[in-house]
């Protein structure tokens, strides 16, 4: 099964992607953990990126098609992939179509997570991270069992550099801007499912599964 996971920051796209890439058998793919591992790893893509994500802009479609293609040409895609954060301009979803077609594996699905937009900040805020696994948890919402460590790999959680309330705002502005147009891109396409992402995390899951099986 190949899908795309559209949602604005703070939707729940993290979140419901680890749980659907283990119901599916796909691989997960953020391309928002792509750069921060590049990043970390100081790469010369990482130093390439840095700057546009530290602010919340987008990083540029040419970098980040070229690594979502060579990603899903590997190996472990070959039976389907979920992207999470990927597309994210009427470009990179035009390039990432065209790709597809070359290849004769069109998507099966862009499942897309709608969250109110009043909600999203305050997710955002309190969320923590966990730098080795990826695990997304929520101070309030979705916290760990153990306070500050990861419950998937016991490793101490982290907030990211970009969960602030300035550079969230303009976060919300670039996906409204940029990413929003999607959601009919893939309508137009015929396979766009919604799901309302406003529910507690389990069960924002099961009308996801419900949804995709
Ligand atoms: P990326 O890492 O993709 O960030 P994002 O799109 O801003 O999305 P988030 O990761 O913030 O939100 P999410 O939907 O995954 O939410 P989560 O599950 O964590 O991108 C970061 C940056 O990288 C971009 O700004 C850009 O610079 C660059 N980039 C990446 N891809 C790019 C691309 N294609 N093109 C160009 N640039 C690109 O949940 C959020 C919080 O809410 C958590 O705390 C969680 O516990 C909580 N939560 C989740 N579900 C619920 C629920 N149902 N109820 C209550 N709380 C919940
Ligand atoms: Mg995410």
């Amino acid at each position: 099964m190949r899908i795309v996971l559209l949602g604005p920051p703070g939707a729940g796209k993290g979140t419901q992607a680890k749980k659907i890439a283990d119901r599916y058998g796909i691989v997960h793919i953020s391309t928002g953990d792509l750069f921060r591992d590049n990043i970390k790893n100081k790469t010369p893509l990482g130093q390439k990126a840095k700057a546009y994500m530290d602010a919340g802009n987008l990083v540029p479609d040419e970098l980040v098609i070229a690594l979502v293609e060579d990603r899903i040409s590997k190996d472990d895609c070959q039976d389907g992939y979920l992207l999470d954060g990927f597309p994210r301009t009427v470009a990179q979803a035009s390039a990432l179509s065209e790709y597809n077609e070359k290849v004769g594996k069109p998507l099966d699905c862009a499942l897309s997570i709608e969250v109110p937009e009043d909600k999203l900040v305050s997710r955002i805020v309190g969320r923590r991270v966990c730098p080795n696994c990826g695990a997304s948890f929520h101070i309030k919402f979705n916290p760990p069992k153990q306070d500050g460590i990861c419950d998937r790999c016991g490793e101490k959680l982290v907030q990211r550099k970009d969960d602030t309330e300035a550079t969230v705002k303009n976060r919300l502005d670039v996906y409204n801007k940029e990413t929003a147009p999607l959601i009919d891109f893939y309508r137009c396409k015929g396979v766009l499912k919604a799901v309302d992402g406003d529910q507690d995390v389990d069960i924002v899951t099961a009308d996801i599964f419900k949804a995709l099986d």
